[in-house]
């Protein structure tokens, strides 16, 4: 019998429905929610009484550092933004792949992970290769073969969000690295339910958003970005904080941090990465591995309960490549419509790509999945 990984008071709406649409937007730690309307109430009643320039200058400090623990980094590697499309945009137009160079990534991708690079190539002239895949699943070796000595960088999701596929980061970055390319990742669907070494996996940068499997707060992403890098990029983005003293206020210089702070261009809705810093202290406190486990555990018992009701389920092929999303097709109902029933009846989830997916985190339990395939038999009646 599965024991609960956390106390639900953590997340104390986790009982009023089966929530299984992490993958969407997660339920929120408690203590992330706390922190972040703390900060939003002190500074409507106090402003800078409280909320002074040494307090805006330092306020990243804990999510830097709980960030770096998560990732087996150091400090200065994190960068926070607003979400992860600014962080990817940002970085996108700091490499600028020229024209004579090539980006591979997936067709199969979130677009918010790839639009950025969409973008820049559009201005530069430097060539964008898609790996199509199957359905919802790209074979590595698909992605692989697109790599060239003209490839400058190898962008790919760590988890797709449409099938939970997840790629091997070390294969990647290996193959990526071999024909000097950098290897950028998006964490959005992994950073929280998946270990990530970014040492161990040599990734040169990492970007992810604070919603998802983090378990924080929107208005709020992360970025990991090599040491060997930092002092070389020059942001897309930039504004006052993005000097090296954000207090020095002289327009007519700019001298960038020599760390990933540089990615840092300006104010933001400041409370959310204090509830980013929260939440990720939290995961710690649990351990990635074990929930990651848990989540896997979930998806088990989904898949099979699922498969016992003659669905497809899309998605990866090998078992090292599966997460906790899964994504189901019903030989005889719409996705969309199966999705819009279960959402009325509390178990909650979304319609994806022709596919009804499925994303359980820390705070399900089996009872969650035993009442989504209960809610599905009611459903097909
Ligand atoms: C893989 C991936 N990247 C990025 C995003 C969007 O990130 P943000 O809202 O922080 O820009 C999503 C949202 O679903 C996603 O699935």
């Amino acid at each position: 019998m599965m024991e609960p990984l956390v106390d639900p008071n953590d997340f104390p709406a986790s009982r009023k429905s089966a929530y299984l649409n992490t993958a969407s937007v997660t339920l929120m730690y408690r203590g992330a929610e706390k922190a972040a309307a703390k900060w939003m109430a002190d500074l409507a009643t106090d402003g800078t009484i409280t909320f002074d320039e040494a307090a805006e200058e330092s306020v990243f400090g804990e999510l830097h550092r709980a960030t770096a623990e998560l990732l087996n980094a150091k400090e200065d590697d994190i960068a926070v933004g607003s979400s992860a499309t600014e962080l990817m945009a940002s970085l996108a137009w700091a490499v600028a792949p020229d024209r004579g160079s090539n980006i591979v990534g997936t067709g199969i991708v979130f677009p918010s992970t790839i639009y950025p690079w969409v973008r820049v190539a559009r201005h530069t002239g430097a060539e964008l290769r898609f790996a199509k895949g199957r359905g919802q699943y790209v074979d590595p070796d698909e992605v692989i073969a697109l790599i060239d000595d003209q490839t400058a960088v190898v962008c790919v999701s760590h988890v797709e969000y449409s099938g939970g596929q997840q790629y091997d980061l070390a294969r990647l970055a290996r193959k990526a690295h071999d024909h000097g390319a950098l290897f950028v990742v998006d964490g959005a669907q992994s950073l929280g339910a998946i270990p990530i070494d970014v040492n161990a996996s040599g990734v040169d940068a990492l970007i992810a958003s604070g919603y998802k499997w983090l378990c924080g707060p929107f208005g709020v992403a992360v970025m990991y970005l090599a040491p060997h890098l930092q002092a070389r990029l020059d942001p897309g983005v930039v504004g006052f904080r993005s000097h090296e003293n954000m207090w020095d206020l002289q327009p007519t210089r700019l001298d960038l941090p020599k760390t990933a702070r540089r990615f840092e261009p300006s104010t933001m809705a400041y409370g959310s990465a204090l509830g980013l810093a929260a939440s990720v202290m939290y995961l710690l406190r649990v351990g990635v591995a074990r929930i990651r486990d848990h989540n896997l555990e979930l998806a088990d018992l989904l898949i099979d309960g699922l498969r016992e009701r003659r669905a497809d389920i899309v998605g990866p092929q090998r078992d090292e490549e599966r997460t906790s999303i899964v994504a189901a097709r019903f030989p005889d109902y719409d996705a969309a419509e199966m999705a819009r029933r279960l959402n009325a009846a509390r178990v909650v989830v979304s319609a994806r790509q022709s596919t009804v997916r499925f994303s359980p985190h820390l705070y399900n339990e089996r009872a969650d999945i035993e009442r989504a395939l209960e809610e599905i038999d009611r459903v097909r009646r």
